[in-house]
C-alpha cells in the first residue's frame, strides 16, 4: 500500500501519556480521507506522523512498502507532502502569487514555470484576480486559498490538511474545502483533520480516533 502504519504509537517523552495507540492504516494514492475526533484525540500528532514530520515512538511508517526511516524522512516528507494548516501560514509581505509559488521554489523549479503553475493553481480555486496582491491585504478564506493554491501547485502525492476551515465561516468553509478537494491533481490525496460533518460527508473515508486510537474507518 503506498502509505502505511503498523502499530505505531506516540508519546511526546519517556513517561508522559499515550497520545496515539496501536495505529495500523493503509491510505492509497488519491484518497479523500477525513479524520474526526474530539481536540485532544491526536489528530495533530498522526497527522504529523503521516507527514513524516514526527518519527513514532513505537511502529513502522511505510511509502510504498518501505519503512522509512528518520534519515531518509527529510528529503521525501517535501516531495510526497504538502500541508495546509488552521491558521494559514503565509509570507505576509510578499504576493499571493509568490505565496503559491513558494514549495516549488523550495524544490528547485525555475521562477518562471513555478509562477506560471501557481497562477493557474490560484485560477482554480477562485483567488486568481488576487495574485499580485500581498497576503497581509487578503482576508482569512483568501489566504487559506493561497495556501491550498500552494499545496496542490506542488502537485505532492498527499496534501495533509490540520483543521484547514477551523477559522472560518460556514459559508467559506464550503468553497475552501471543495476548492481543495475538487482542485487537486488526479492522483493526490487529501487528509483533512475536520470537525465539519459536512466536509467529513465528501470525503470517501472517514477515520475517528479516540484518544489516540482508531475506532471507525481504519485498516485498508
Ligand atoms: N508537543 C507536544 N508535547 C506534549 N504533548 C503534546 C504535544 N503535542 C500534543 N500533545 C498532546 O497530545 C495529545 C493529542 O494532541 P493532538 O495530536 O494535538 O490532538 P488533536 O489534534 O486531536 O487536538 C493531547 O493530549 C496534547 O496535549
Ligand atoms: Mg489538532
Amino acid at each position: 500500500m503506498p502509505l502505511t502504519l503498523r502499530g505505531v504509537s506516540h508519546r511526546y517523552g519517556p513517561g508522559m501519556p499515550w497520545v496515539v495507540r496501536g495505529i495500523d492504516l493503509d491510505i492509497g494514492d488519491g484518497e479523500l480521507v477525513a479524520l474526526m475526533g474530539p481536540s485532544g484525540s491526536g489528530k495533530t500528532t498522526l497527522l504529523s506522523i503521516l507527514g513524516l514530520l514526527t518519527h513514532p515512538a513505537e511502529g513502522a511508517v511505510l511509502l510504498d512498502g518501505e519503512p522509512v526511516r528518520q534519515r531518509t524522512a527529510a528529503k521525501r516528507r517535501t516531495t510526497e507532502f504538502a500541508w495546509v494548516f488552521q491558521t494559514a501560514n503565509a509570507l505576509l509581505r510578499r504576493t499571493a502569487l509568490e505565496n503559491a509559488s513558494l514549495q516549488l521554489l523550495a524544490r528547485g523549479a525555475a521562477r518562471q514555470s513555478a509562477h506560471a503553475v501557481a497562477a493557474a493553481e490560484l485560477e482554480r480555486v477562485g483567488v486568481g484576480h488576487l495574485a499580485a496582491r500581498p497576503a497581509r491585504l487578503l482576508s482569512g478564506g483568501e489566504l487559506q486559498r493561497v495556501c491550498i493554491a500552494r499545496a496542490l501547485a506542488a502537485a505532492p502525492r498527499w496534501i495533509l490538511a490540520d483543521e484547514p476551515t477551523g477559522q472560518l465561516d460556514h459559508a467559506t468553509t464550503l468553497e475552501v474545502s471543495a476548492a481543495l478537494m475538487a482542485g487537486r491533481p488526479i492522483g493526490t490525496g487529501v487528509i483533512i483533520a475536520t470537525h465539519d460533518p459536512e466536509v467529513a460527508h465528501r470525503c470517501g473515508r472517514v477515520i475517528r480516533l479516540v484518544d489516540g486510537a482508531v475506532v471507525a474507518g481504519g485498516g485498508a
